[in-house]
């Protein structure tokens, strides 16, 4: 007997609408069918569109505390509905309940932090009269809504970093339509909801899955869109920045992530620690620790510790509360990985620790890694760490930035000065001293150089590029 699974339509103007056609969605780690998802064309977004320019006049003259309101509502419902959202992500994105639960703390928290910022966005004085000419004039500025916004999300944080863009888009006043990640939109639809009985007017928030070349081109390529924000690899970000021509974009795009330990510093303190860093969510994390760069001093003591932590982390059902590494989101992924790990010992490399088997990537310890090799040089995106001695600081410096990526890096040392200059000399975002590069909560400026992409998230950093700044003049010499 078929079983039938809930069929998630298009979310236009605040209601479902059919779809022309419908995908079937798996789940990672089973392969079984969890729903029927809408794919969206290119007509259907262009309606979403039309509805949203709509929308947005309405959302223009809401004011800050209905905004906040809103926002602060969802946060609240989510809270209420905590375990619900947190078994939706295990069972879309496999990801582990216990880190699951971790996401849906951060969304209520992310919501809470955009209410915030609803009520504190502001403008600023300008002292006119600090050249001659503005004498006798007095000027202030605010800060407006852009309109529609077009978010573009991944399936890695597929509650968290859909809160990244929802959060200060309507903290800012401005509509959203929302392309989910192929393989993670449950968690959209069931966030829509909320805001829908937070009371956001309909068509302020639309979901329309379906594929980038239609729906997410449309929403890149269509003037009415103000600002496109997209989290997702280097190669689809700069084809938005390539086709979004004077609209605004916001990309984040990821990295191979770099941790330098310092000469002296207590390995046993931090081991742990760097295994979570590397291996939480099975590496899938825009700054998951990739590469380690540990002195030579204290390299085959940490190799040997680290090893013996990654394999006390058990393997199996993302809804199985013992549960640390699970399926990857997709078979082509794993396959991929294999590659890359078979290039790498094709190349001299040393896997300590690791293989594939069926739908997982056991996590993956590779030592004598050449930089050129793949699970070096490029984001993995998989739950596969590579580490190296050095000898010299600039040595381990230089290694961390010769990337073509630069979201964020870490340096643990028990020497301050050496802590300056390396956060000076590091070619990244963010820098965390004493702490791995995976650190991150939701209210800090998160962005990167390099082909990590541009501009900046952290609600109040996202919520003052989703405004347009305005100037009002006021000349006294009447
Ligand atoms: C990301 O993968 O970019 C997000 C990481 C995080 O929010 O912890």
């Amino acid at each position: 007997m078929t079983q039938t699974v809930e069929k998630k339509h298009l979310y236009l103007a605040g209601e479902k609408k059919e779809a022309s056609s419908y995908k079937q969605l798996r789940s990672p780690h089973t392969g079984e069918v969890i729903a029927d998802v809408a794919v969206g064309t290119r007509a259907d977004m262009k309606k979403a569109i039309d509805h949203a320019d709509i929308a947005a006049k309405e959302m223009a003259k809401m004011p800050a505390h209905r905004r906040a309101a809103i926002l602060q509502e969802v946060s609240r419902l989510l809270a209420e509905r905590k375990e619900e959202a947190a078994r939706i992500l295990a069972l879309e994105a496999a990801k582990p309940i216990t880190v699951a639960r971790g996401e849906i703390a951060r969304t209520v928290e992310t919501y809470q932090f955009a209410a915030d910022e609803a009520r504190r966005l502001h403008g600023e004085t300008i002292p006119l009269d600090a050249s001659a000419m503005g004498e006798n004039r007095v000027a202030y500025t605010v800060r407006e809504p852009l309109g529609v916004v077009g978010a573009i999300t991944p399936f890695n944080f597929p509650f968290n970093l859909v809160a990244h863009k929802l959060g200060p888009a309507f903290a800012a006043g401005n509509v959203v339509v929302l392309k989910p990640a192929d393989q993670t939109p449950l968690s959209s639809y069931f966030i829509a909801d909320l805001f829908e009985e937070a009371g956001l007017p309909a068509g302020a928030l639309q979901v329309i899955p379906g594929p980038g070349s239609e729906v997410g081109d449309e929403l890149t390529i269509d003037p009415r869109v103000k600002l496109v924000t997209f989290t997702g690899s280097p190669e689809v970000g700069t084809l938005i920045r390539q086709k979004a021509g004077l609209k605004r974009v916001v990309l984040e795009l990821g990295s191979n992530s770099g941790l330098i330990i310092d000469e002296g510093y207590d390995i046993d303190r931090i081991v742990k620690r760097t295994v979570t860093g590397a291996f939480t969510f099975m590496g899938q994390v825009c700054i998951s620790l990739q590469r380690i760069y540990v002195h030579r001093s204290l390299y085959d003591a940490f190799v040997e510790k680290f090893v013996v932590e990654t394999n006390n982390l058990r393997i199996g059902d993302p809804l199985d509360e013992s549960t640390d590494i699970s399926a990857l989101i997709s078979q082509r992924d794993v396959d991929r990985i294999a590659e890359w790990v078979d290039e790498a010992h094709k190349l001299g490399a040393r896997v300590l620790t690791g293989g594939t088997e069926g739908s997982i990537v056991k996590p993956t310890v590779i030592v004598d890694v050449p930089p050129h090799a793949k699970v070096s040089c490029q984001e993995t995106f998989a739950p596969v760490v590579v580490i190296s001695p050095y000898d010299e600081l600039d040595e381990a410096i230089d290694a961390v930035n010769d990337s073509r990526f630069g979201l964020q890096a870490g340096f643990y040392t028990n020497d301050i000065e050496r802590a300056f200059y390396a956060s000076d000399r590091l070619e990244v975002g963010g820098v965390m001293i004493n702490d791995f590069p995976t650190f991150r909560v939701d209210q800090m400026p998160y962005g990167g150089v390099k082909e990590s992409g541009m501009g900046r998230e952290g609600i109040k950093y996202a919520t003052e590029e989703m405004t347009e700044m305005k100037l009002i003049c006021f000349n006294r010499n009447r």
